[in-house]
């Protein structure tokens, strides 16, 4: 059964769920043990899919208070930045529900940037993954993180990449995520607003 087709379908999809059923998970097959994928999660009550707007009311923002501060979105908030990034297309914010309490329970985005290096390509970023915690251990990071990079492969990205921290180091290398020597530097500027 494909993944748009579970769990409660609200009519608006951030991204074209149709994008999750192709992926190619032959390159993840020694990665997870049992292996699982995003059209077969491994339980019939874990649905992977895109970003709903729904979700706001499915728990998607507590979640991501687990991952850093969320602070006071409103529902206003959420649709309004869930259509500014439905409109520009390069947001695939893709989520895992847990259709027994129609809540979700796990998400990762990929961002696209298009390029004009590279012959005109497109370069993925991979932001904001998180799992619940009461659901940790039981291969889903793996599961949501696998899913937007294969996402991204498909649409034609010649890289993925992603900031994290150093603990986290041994969870990404053990799905395909490397450190290039002299290439792997993060660096950031803090604002302290953000501007209106
Ligand atoms: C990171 C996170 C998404 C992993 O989710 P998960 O569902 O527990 O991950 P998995 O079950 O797929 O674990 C995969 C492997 O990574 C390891 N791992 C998971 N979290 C880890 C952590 N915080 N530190 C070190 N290793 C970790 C697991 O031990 C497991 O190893 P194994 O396959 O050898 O047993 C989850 O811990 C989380 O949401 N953390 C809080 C938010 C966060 O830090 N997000 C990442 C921002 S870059």
């Amino acid at each position: 059964m494909g993944a748009h087709k579970k769990g409660s379908n609200n009519g608006s999809y951030l991204y074209d769920p149709l994008l999750l059923e192709g992926l190619d998970w032959s390159s993840a097959r020694n990665l997870m043990s049992p292996n699982i994928t995003s059209t077969d999660p491994g339980e019939e009550w874990l649905c992977v899919r895109p970003l709903q707007i729904t979700d706001h009311n499915k728990g998607f923002l507590t979640l991501l208070a687990q991952l850093t501060t969320v602070g006071n979105v409103s529902q206003h908030d959420f649709e309004r930045q869930y259509w500014l990034m439905q409109r520009s297309g390069a947001y695939y914010v893709t989520v895992i529900e847990d259709t027994r309490s129609q809540t979700i329970i796990g998400a990762a985005t990929l961002v696209t940037e298009l390029k004009f290096i590279h012959n005109a390509s497109i370069r993925g970023r991979l932001e904001d993954v998180v799992v619940n915690n009461t659901y940790r251990g039981k291969q889903l990071g793996k599961l949501i993180v696998l899913t937007v990079t294969l996402l991204a492969k498909k649409l034609g990205c010649y890289k993925m990449s992603l900031d994290c921290k150093d603990n986290l180091i041994p969870f990404y290398k053990s799905i395909g995520y490397k450190i290039e020597a002299g290439n792997s530097n993060s660096m950031i500027i803090r604002y302290e607003t953000a501007p209106s």
